[in-house]
């Protein structure tokens, strides 16, 4: 018996052209063969199982189907919701247990890189049915078969995609796709909806590839002159526009062009983080669109489903493909089975930039910045894993998630040997390499993440102690007056220290509110860098539901403001407080967001260059004698040239 060969495909990009080509010569002959109605044994014995997280028609179905007219066999768990998942299992144990019930997944799940995931823990080939917002390779390949059926070719056609283009996973899969077959691309997202910088790094670094984005309205004025759009070409495929080789600039205006296709989406209102996100006006397509001379030979695409997007009155309109374009879905199924049957063990990977993944020694590790990535869900087993970027940032590092693929920005590297801490600037790319290479790099989002990690920043001036124990006391004291005072009803008050030493503090303020108004107050800590369980209550508070309550936030010291402001929008996804209070033990006087303390137990003006470094006592029952706590100023000498001195 045929056995299927270890070969995922979690990314359209794991095809090479020829490759797709191939599958839609088998699509053809599948085709065909479904007409005559003829029986088929390509998959004889074999099982695929169907793993839906979320909800599909057209694509559980049509690979259901496909796997049933090869002879094979299907396994289907149509609503993992409602299966072990509910009960708290990780995707990669479902995977491995379903690889020995079956001989290949088909898995769709709601978070970008899941598949990838899958792909990694589960022995048994998996194909990617759709991974949030990242994703849909074999909606691709249906697109594709369908709009090369109609249209002959696909190099030098131009699509104009139009909707929701920043969570349309079948979009990304088509833009890297048409990319690569040298197609020209038009991007008319609807306001808010555009195609996300990742996606656009992507083909600019993989295909040198570029395109336009104009406004639906934009696309609906210049449907009459669409040569508007590349007057500018930027990639070499939109040159396909040119007649001759001549450099840009002297090239004759370029010829009138037409759309061939309007390639156009459902709102993908699933994944809007809340309602509040939804544009006021989304795309209504209709008839209209396809009169102009420039359009009338276009045709118009559809993933499937539709909501008020597409008007019905186009369905009878033959250059309306996209019910083609579903149906397609049993032939070019098969065709993708088959190919993976014999081809896949000899299929060539397409060329990826092999860039090797970075292992980062930072504690905590560094998160993904993309609150839907797969990473964030199975933190755990899954360590969150980067590569280099591609995008470029002068003063930023740039790393790439290796699941979901988002970039994430660091500010602030270290040496885990050394154990210090840089600001990131261009002078120090070579030695980030080579920390790479050593497995010593560490990544940090702000210096106060660096110093709790207990790095040091690479070179420092003369330390001086600016508040001893006494003070600082006496400081805690003031800020316990200020809130006393202040706040008109303390029984609605909570206190939420900022993880670490604003949570120290906290529990100090509490005991001295509760030492002059016999109000105990709950407690809680809130930490930045965390992902679930942000907000955690502290020694024994019972309910730290934030609605309606007045907040009072504490932290020691506030530097950019940076953390004060993350550690707010995180309650505030929490739930609605009545109010929020900043208290803070030191107040430096400049900082770069617009926050200002309610409660301050210091004022100390410190150069940008010094920095403030709070050491307090932990608790450690009674008599609590705080005698090491401490205030010190030191500056950082900046920029940090020659690392090796580091050492
Ligand atoms: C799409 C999907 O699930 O991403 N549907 C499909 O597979 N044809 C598009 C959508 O849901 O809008």
């Amino acid at each position: 018996m045929m056995r299927f060969p270890k070969y995922d495909i979690v990314s359209i990009d794991d095809l090479a052209l020829r490759e797709i080509e191939r599958i839609f010569e088998l699509a053809d002959r599948f085709s065909g063969a479904l007409e005559r109605s003829e029986r088929l044994a390509v998959a004889d014995g074999l099982i695929m199982a169907t793993l839906f997280y979320e909800p599909s028609t057209r694509t559980r179905l049509s690979f259901e189907s496909a796997m049933h007219r090869l002879g094979g066999s299907v396994i289907s768990a149509p609503d993992m919701r409602s299966s072990s998942a509910a009960k708290g299992e990780t995707l990669a144990d479902t995977v491995r247990v379903v690889s020995s019930y079956a001989d290949l997944i088909v898995l769709r799940h709601p978070h970008d890189g899941a598949a990838r995931v899958a792909s990694e823990y589960a022995p048994c080939p998996v194909i990617n049915a759709g991974d949030g917002s990242r994703e849909h390779p074999t909606q691709t390949l249906c697109d594709l078969y369908i709009l090369r059926k109609k249209k002959g070719h696909l190099r030098g056609l131009t699509v104009a995609l139009c909707g929701d283009l920043k969570y349309g996973r079948t979009v990304h899969s088509l833009i890297y796709a048409l990319a690569r077959f040298g197609a020209n691309i038009v991007a008319a997202p609807t306001a808010g909806m555009d195609v996300p910088d990742y996606v656009l790094e992507r083909v600019r670094a993989d295909s040198n590839y570029s395109f336009s984005t104009v406004s639906m309205e934009e696309l609906k004025s210049l449907a009459g002159r669409l040569d508007a759009l590349y007057l500018t070409p930027s990639a070499p495929h939109q040159m396909a526009l040119f007649t001759s080789e001549m450099p840009i600039e002297k090239l004759p205006a370029p010829a009138p062009k037409a759309l061939d296709a309007f390639y156009v989406t459902r709102l993908q209102s699933e994944r809007l983080a809340n309602k509040g996100a939804a544009p006021d006006e989304y795309v209504r397509f209709d008839a209209r669109a396809l009169r102009t001379s420039r359009t009338h030979e276009a045709v118009v695409m559809h993933p499937l489903p539709r909501t008020t997007e597409l008007a019905y009155e186009l369905d009878t309109d033959p250059r309306a493909i996209y019910f083609e374009q579903a149906a397609a879905g049993v032939p070019v199924r098969m065709a993708l089975i088959a190919w993976m049957l014999e081809h896949a063990a000899r299929a060539e990977r397409p060329a990826m930039p092999a860039l090797p993944t970075v292992r980062l020694r930072a504690e905590p590790a560094p998160r993904c910045p993309n609150a839907n990535c797969i990473s964030r869900f199975e933190a755990g087993y899954l360590v969150p894993r980067f590569r280099l970027g591609r995008a470029v940032a002068g003063n930023l590092l740039m790393l790439r998630c290796d699941y979901c693929d988002r970039e994430l920005a660091v500010e602030f590297v270290g040496h885990a040997r050394t154990r210090r801490y840089y600001r990131f600037d261009e002078s120090l790319v070579s030695y980030v390499h080579e920390w790479i290479n050593e497995s010593s790099l560490a990544v940090f989002e702000t210096v106060k993440q660096a110093e709790e990690s207990g790095y040091e920043p690479y070179r420092r001036g003369p330390q001086r102690e600016i508040m001893n124990a006494e003070q600082v006391a006496a400081a805690v004291e003031s800020l316990a007056g200020q809130a006393v005072a202040d706040l008109p009803d303390l029984s609605r008050a909570m206190l939420v220290g900022v993880i670490s030493r604003g949570a120290l503090l906290a529990l100090r303020l509490r005991d001295l509110i509760e030492a002059r108004t016999g109000v105990h107050l709950p407690c809680a800590a809130v930490d930045v860098y965390a992902g679930a369980d942000a907000v955690r209550p502290l020694d024994g508070a019972e309910d730290v539901a934030v609605d309606d309550r007045v907040i009072v936030l504490v932290d020691d010291v506030i530097n950019s403001g940076w953390t004060v402001q993350r550690a707010m929008a995180m309650l505030w996804q929490k739930g609605r407080p009545a109010e929020m209070k900043l208290a803070v033990l030191i107040d430096r006087g400049h900082r770069a967001v617009p926050i200002r303390p309610n409660y301050v137990g210091k004022n100390i003006p410190t150069a940008r260059s010094e920095r403030v470094q709070v050491r307090l006592d932990v608790p450690d029952g009674a008599p609590r004698t705080r005698s090491r706590d401490r205030i010190t100023v030191y500056s950082m000498v900046e920029p940090m040239k020659q690392p090796e001195d580091a050492s």
